[in-house]
């Protein structure tokens, strides 16, 4: 192999493209540490990391080009579909990225299955586990192994050989980490090798119109020649999270060139492998406590599903100086702000409190409409009064205190409705142009005030 004409390769800094022979680990131009990585060169001088799209080399006309709506082929997993945005794309390349034994590779060899179903022959390459590890698995997962094709094999070259060969309708790269090109001398899940190899396979995918699953391991920090570095030639990412501890896994779409971001799949790691999880509302209330201070029920819109999520606050006086405070699943700063508005605008005595918040079942939720649900919350739990555990609140805050109106206010509604809540404190805004919602009273609140009076009074 030593033989081969070997590409020429050099380091170059990440941050100021200062090149070197050798790795460095200070850049002796801009001073940066630790920021070398191996590049290659090629007789253009040009570096090879983008690869050129095939066929685009002429103006097309907007009319003329087709749609690929049609195109998708649903996994039949709905929750995988979801997050795809309907189903897989031709020539697409997916990195399936998330901690170590989370379930990625149990999750793609369940789809690969199904797709294999469908379609006929699926490659599966595997730099992780031998072809004898991953037939117990299957039949574990009771998958039928159908067309599935394993491939145990860690060179690219070689990978793209077989794949070449075979023609398959889907593959699945486990793990990327695992992969090397024999053209640069860095060892494997180095940002180098790890940013050529996924390179070429965009390239490989772009031009055999058949698409790549790639699977990545990121850590904690998600620094070290993590796929972060691959997020912006792949088509689609999606992360997939959850509490080893829990068996809730939760699949979200970071970025999708063809369809929404911010979708999630739920799924619930069993004995047979991972299961589809269709009503996520029902799960995330099925444990709640009632009649109990501290807790409410929130409508939240995730991409396009509402799911109702229970929201929990903790305040008991402070036994040391500072007071804790601490927020799981919703954002710290955000909380804090909110903590200052009802201690501003509601009159609590928040001062000499610890204040732990926390969203059950590990859903981590962004959107501003949770911001009435965190404060009716924390006054429950300070005026140790429960809110009616029928009773879902909504609404964005504003820092005077004020309740904001909320999109899709109506979507929420009608799951609160049909999981069996019988009243929703909504903002004022929102209320007004909500008519015919079945079976739930509305109370529409203008300010923190007015929503602490509708839950608690
Ligand atoms: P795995 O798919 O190997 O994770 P990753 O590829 O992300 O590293 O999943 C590993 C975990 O999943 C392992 O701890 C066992 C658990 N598991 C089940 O609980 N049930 C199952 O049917 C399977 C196949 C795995
Ligand atoms: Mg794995």
């Amino acid at each position: 192999m030593s033989k081969m004409s070997r590409v020429r390769t050099f380091y170059q800094c990440q941050a100021c493209g200062y090149g070197s022979p050798k790795w460095l680990g200070k850049c002796p131009d801009c001073g940066g540490w630790n920021s070398f990585v191996e590049e290659k060169t090629s007789p253009g001088g040009r570096l090879s990391s983008l690869p050129d799209m095939p066929g685009r080399s002429h103006p097309v006309p907007l009319s003329e080009v087709e749609g690929i709506s049609g195109r998708r082929t649903p996994t039949g997993m709905r929750e995988f579909d979801r997050v795809l945005g309907g189903g897989i794309v031709p020539g697409s390349v997916v990195l399936v990225g998330g901690d170590p034994g989370i379930g990625k590779s149990t999750l793609l060899l369940q789809i690969f299955s199904l797709i294999s179903q469908q379609t006929g022959k699926v490659l599966y390459v595997s730099g992780e586990e031998s072809p004898e590890q991953i037939r117990m698995r299957a039949d574990r997962l009771g998958a039928a192994p159908g067309g599935i094709n394993l491939l145990a094999e860690t060179s690219l070259e070689g990978i793209l050989d077989a794949a070449g060969k075979l023609s398959p309708s889907a593959m699945v790269i486990d793990s990327i980490q695992t992969v090397y090109t024999q053209e640069l001398l860095s060892a494997p899940g180095s940002v180098g090798q790890v940013r050529e190899s996924a390179a070429r396979l965009v390239l490989f995918a772009k031009r055999s119109n058949i698409p790549v699953f790639i699977i990545g391991h990121v850590t904690k920090d998600g620094a070290i020649a993590g796929p972060r570095v691959l997020e912006h030639v792949v088509d689609t990412v999606l992360y997939f999270e959850g509490d080893r501890g829990h068996a809730y896994r939760i699949l979200r779409t970071i970025k999708n060139r063809f369809g929404s971001t911010n979708e999630i799949g739920i799924f619930e790691m069993s004995d047979g492998g991972l299961r589809e999880v269709s009503n996520p509302s029902e799960l995330f209330l099925s444990e709640r406590p009632q009649h109990v201070s501290g807790t409410t029920v929130v409508a939240s819109i995730e991409g396009t599903r509402p799911i109702m999520v229970e929201i929990q606050a903790l305040v008991s006086t402070t036994s040391f100086g500072m007071p804790r405070r601490t927020a799981i699943g919703v954002d710290f700063n955000r909380a804090s702000l909110l903590v200052a508005i009802l201690e501003k605008r509601a009159g609590l005595h928040l001062g000499g409190m610890d204040i732990f918040i926390n969203v059950v079942g590990g859903l981590k939720i962004v959107e501003p409409a949770v911001d009435l649900g965190i404060i009716a919350t924390i006054a429950s739990s300070v005026r140790e009064r429960p809110i009616d555990p029928q009773t879902c609140v909504f609404g964005e805050v504003g820092l005077s205190g004020e309740v904001r109106a909320v999109a899709q206010a109506e979507a929420r509604l009608k799951e609160a409705s049909k999981i069996g809540f019988n009243k929703a404190v909504i903002p004022a805004g929102s209320a007004e142009k909500i008519r015919g919602i079945s079976n739930i009273t509305i109370v529409g609140v203008k300010d923190v005030a007015e929503c602490l009076k509708a839950v608690l009074d």
